[in-house]
């Protein structure tokens, strides 16, 4: 090995080595910094719940996003915001497959602000499906006022929302394409009100004090198509419609991702065969 070949590794192995610490230091801060507040538990790390719509070939189960609908519409809705759903995206393919006309009636349901009319003033109408779902509430602070916290709008909350997974587990995630962080977090909220004598208490919030009240229980909405109204079912169609609302394009987006691969493993094997050829005549090779 020539004097170069060996630097070089050095200064190979040197970067492998920092990727591991930095890593591992940030596995390590984030166990720091959810230890601000009260000790941590056991579980606040939430369960991994199984998806119709994990994987490559991922899909929402109709079903299931209607069922969850129903659950954000009778009771989440009242004080969580959809702001940037509207009413005609439940008829989108992939999706909770509204026909037109449930669109319109349920738009119909609700009571839009419009305006201001020519006399300068803002007025209530039906909704259209065009519309935007409607804040429960005039604005955040109205709620806050109400709650001691805002209740966050759940366009992406699905999204926005996870928890860190220590290393090594989140190398592992990437390969296994674990990306449902946000609605596990969201099944573990909703059954972690666990304290008897505090409904406010949250094994899976950081810091476990919300200022939600627990939301749901056994038989508090009615399913229509068989399924048991139970809190575990209610939880899970409740995370997959909001992940649903937060990447309404979800399906089409792995079947680009897919055709994307397909397409590059043809390509990388037509090159190696091109390569094989232009080099075939000079000896040695
Ligand atoms: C009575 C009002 C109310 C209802 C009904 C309600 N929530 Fe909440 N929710 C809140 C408030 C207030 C917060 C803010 C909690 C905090 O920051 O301490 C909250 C926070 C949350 C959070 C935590 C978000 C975060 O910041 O990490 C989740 C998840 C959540 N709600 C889901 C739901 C779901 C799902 C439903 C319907 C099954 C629901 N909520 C129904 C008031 C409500």
């Amino acid at each position: 090995m020539t004097h170069r070949m060996r630097h070089i590794l050095a200064g190979l192995a040197g970067i492998a080595g920092l990727c591991v610490l930095t890593a591992a230091g940030r596995a390590a801060d984030t166990t720091n910094n959810s230890n601000e507040g009260p000790p941590q538990t056991e579980g606040l790390t939430p369960p991994r719940q199984t998806w119709s719509f994990h994987g490559p070939f991922g899909k929402f189960d109709q079903a299931q996003l209607r069922r969850g609908f129903k659950v954000y519409h009778d009771v989440c809705g009242t004080c969580h915001s959809l702001n940037l759903v509207a009413f005609r995206d439940l008829a989108d393919a992939g999706g909770t497959g509204f026909s037109e006309a449930e669109v319109k009636a349920l738009a119909a349901s609700y009571q839009i602000e419009d305006g201001p009319n020519e006399q300068g003033q803002m007025f209530k109408r039906a909704g259209r499906p065009s519309d935007d779902f409607p804040p429960p509430f005039p604005n955040p602070e109205a709620a806050k006022a109400v709650f001691g916290a805002a209740p966050p709008d759940m366009s992406d909350l699905a999204k926005a929302r996870g928890f860190p997974r220590p290393f090594p587990l989140f190398v592992f995630d990437a390969f296994t394409q674990y990306q449902e962080q946000g609605p596990d977090y969201i099944v573990a909220i909703l059954n972690g009100f666990t304290h008897p004598n505090d409904p406010n208490w949250n094994l899976y919030f950081p810091g476990h004090k919300i200022a939600m009240p627990r939301p749901l229980a056994d038989g508090a909405v009615q399913y229509t198509d068989g399924t048991p109204p139970t809190l575990a079912n209610y939880s899970r169609d409740v995370a997959a419609f909001l992940y649903w609302a937060a990447e309404p394009k979800l399906e089409a987006r792995k079947a680009t991702g897919f055709r994307v691969m397909v397409f590059l493993i043809v390509f990388a094997t037509l090159l190696y065969f091109v390569k094989k050829r232009i080099w075939a005549g000079v000896a040695g090779h």
